[in-house]
């Protein structure tokens, strides 16, 4: 149930029914030399949009580009700065708080936007509280998942993967985007197979220590069929964290 395909009508109607709504948010960014650039954001998007069909839930618009300035150094990459991201979750939450809307669930494919996602949450409720001053039953609460993250999804990148799953431009996130879009598949001769790891120091440094973009990772091991393995988990563990935070009341 996408917010965007919905009339005025339907989406109180909804909110008749449920105060929650999930948000996803990805990065636009390099993701080696057989990743999409939209990759956080592809894999944000349809896990949320699968959360949302399994726990009957609203989906928001996907907030596209985040904190990516480490990959600058990479053509096509994109950023925007913490305060810019803040501000525009900020005034996500608050334009939907407006309507009734009380639980915010975000969907996240970035790790590089987590502090950023929980700084912005605590403008949120600095926000909330000051202007409206809220019943306490009727709280604004937020939260983030990381569609990767749970048991189950280590389990299965252990059991597919293994060592190959790599910290950036990983096997899984590559193969749930050839799942999502299969007609933008790419070949590419991937050397060596599996990336260096390690530290690095800004963009230009990162480019140096990974060349190709990739940290630790093997993506030519990404198939859609894998894709379609970590997307059924991924969207059967988001669902579930949704359904409970929507319905804790303490
Ligand atoms: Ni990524």
């Amino acid at each position: 149930m996408l917010l965007q395909h919905q009339t005025w009508q339907e989406v109180e109607r909804y909110l008749g029914r449920s105060k929650g709504i999930i948000l996803p948010i990805g990065s636009t960014e390099q993701h080696g030399p057989n990743g999409l650039i939209g990759t956080d954001a592809i894999c944000a998007e349809i896990i949320a949009k699968g959360a949302g069909e399994a726990a009957e839930a609203m989906v928001g618009p996907t907030i596209g580009v985040g904190i990516a300035v480490h990959h600058m150094g990479f053509a096509g990459s994109m950023t925007v700065r913490p305060s810019t991201l803040i501000a525009i979750i900020h005034d996500y939450v608050l334009s939907l708080a407006r309507h009734g809307f009380r639980r915010f669930f975000f969907v996240n494919g970035h790790g590089g936007n987590i502090a950023t996602v929980q700084a912005a949450f605590s403008e949120i409720y600095a926000a909330f509280e000051g202007a409206i001053g809220i019943r306490r039953d009727d709280e604004l609460r937020c939260r983030l998942a990381n569609w990767w993250d749970g048991k189950a999804m280590h389990d299965l990148s252990k059991e597919i993967f293994g060592d190959d799953e790599g910290s950036h431009a990983t096997a899984s996130e590559v193969a749930v985007t050839q799942y999502a879009l299969p007609d933008t598949i790419k070949t590419a001769v991937i050397a060596p197979p599996r990336a260096p790891t390690g530290r690095f120091h800004g963009p230009a440094d990162y480019r140096r220590r990974f060349p190709d973009g990739r940290i630790g990772s093997n993506p030519s091991l990404a198939t859609p069929e894998k894709g379609k393995r970590f997307y059924d988990t991924s969207i059967a563990e988001v669902a579930k964290t949704y359904t409970t935070f929507i319905g804790e009341n303490e």
